[in-house]
């Protein structure tokens, strides 16, 4: 008997991804350079990886509260405290989750009823649109690239005017994956008088927050509370993709609903993890600021080499990806050429269009080393001047 017709049509409006598709080819390519990754290249730092392994010795094996270890929980609202002024109760207001994918997924669920309409500006980390989908909301792209990929105010509200009361939701994230580009508070406030107006659930997904370069970042938790499903995490800031710790920080009435689709899909968790994490946010407070040195580096380095060779970049201040306008004499899409680079140049950049983006564009990570980074600059470079 085969009921795979029988499934749930909710998933079908969820369309195939273009980043999985791309990787998949590449992978089968020999000695790529993959530019592409979305992760630290630096391991996971020691002290960290010790209270680990201690925690598993000491039998931190069994259940925890689903909310998160109140001293994991405790030390994630100190962090956010101190370092970006965003104040929440660790008792209720903060949900530990399985990195941050579980935090936007809970969140979206938590707030999704059919046909509410989100709105997400673009180009965009490609996780929330199918998400928004799945739970029955219409995702409404707001293209950004003209405004040096900022979101503008005037263009958001009348977005949201023309909708006729639809819009429930945006989904804000900065740093940007797949830009770099972070705001300033100025900015960030002209933003909030829009979402006041309409009274939207802001979703701030802020999991670069500790990488910004030469600006300090500024949380929607400090500037409108009330509204703010704030999202955050370990993977990035300390380098542990790998071990799942996210969390959602969000006003209790809001934080309710949160937690219970937490509760009902993941339950905790893991229990020796979260031990590890206070960890990561009491003794690793600035773990972040070796790596960052390295980025600002790498930037540098690419930013000069890549717009030598004719790509348009606007320079990234934060997170470790530059999303680049390709050269003048390249005639193919962000696709095909990403997809001709792999193949002919054995350098793999993730085409624009992955993230909603225009197609002359591709995203390229600086989660390399410098090595790394120079030798695929070169293997560019002759790719660039065979076509000419
Ligand atoms: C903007 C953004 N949000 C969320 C995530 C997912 O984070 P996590 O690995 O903690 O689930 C990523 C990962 O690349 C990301 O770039």
């Amino acid at each position: 008997m085969n009921l795979e017709h029988n499934m749930s049509r909710q998933l079908d409006h969820v369309k195939p991804s273009v980043m999985m598709n791309y990787n998949a080819e590449v992978a089968q390519i020999e000695d790529v350079i993959r530019l592409t990754v979305g992760e630290p290249d630096f391991n996971t730092p020691k002290h960290i990886k010790e209270v680990a392994m201690q925690a598993i010795k000491a039998n931190e094996s069994h259940y925890t509260t689903p909310q998160g270890n109140p001293k994991l929980r405790q030390a994630m609202a100190n962090f956010l405290a101190k370092h970006y002024d965003a104040h929440y109760n660790a008792e209720d207001e903060i949900l530990v989750t399985v990195g941050a994918s579980e935090a936007i997924y809970d969140s979206l669920t938590a707030i999704l009823n059919e046909g509410d309409e989100v709105i997400v500006p673009t180009p965009i980390f490609p996780q929330y649109a199918p998400i928004i989908e799945a739970n029955g909301g219409i995702v409404k792209f707001l293209d950004t690239t003209e405004d040096d990929f900022i979101l503008k105010p005037e263009k958001l509200d009348q977005m949201i005017e023309a909708s006729n009361g639809k819009v429930k939701a945006i989904i804000l994230n900065y740093p940007s994956n797949p830009t770099g580009v972070t705001y300033s508070r100025e900015e960030l406030n002209a933003l909030v008088q829009v979402f006041k107006k309409h009274e939207l659930f802001v979703i701030s997904d802020e999991i670069y927050s500790e990488l910004t370069y030469g600006i300090d970042h500024v949380s929607m938790g400090e500037l409108l509370k009330e509204q703010t499903i704030l999202i955050n995490g370990l993977s990035k800031s300390h380098a542990m993709t790998g071990w799942r710790v996210g969390m959602v920080a969000a006003p209790k009435e809001i934080m309710k609903k949160i937690s219970l689709v937490h509760k009902l899909s993941v339950v905790t968790a893991p229990t020796f993890i979260q031990i590890t994490a206070i960890e990561a946010l009491e003794a690793g407070e600035f773990d972040a600021q070796d790596m960052k040195k390295a980025y600002v580096k790498r930037r540098d380095y690419l930013i000069q080499a890549l717009t030598d060779l004719g790509f348009e970049i606007k320079l990234p201040t934060g997170a470790f990806y530059l999303f680049a306008k390709l050269p003048k004499q390249v005639n193919q899409n962000g696709y095909a050429f990403a997809l001709d680079l792999a193949y002919q140049a054995k350098v793999a950049f993730s085409p624009g269009e992955a993230f909603f983006g225009h197609d002359n564009y591709v995203r390229i990570s600086y989660a390399a080393s410098l090595s790394q980074l120079e030798e695929a600059v070169s293997r560019v470079s002759k790719y660039l001047a065979k076509l000419s």
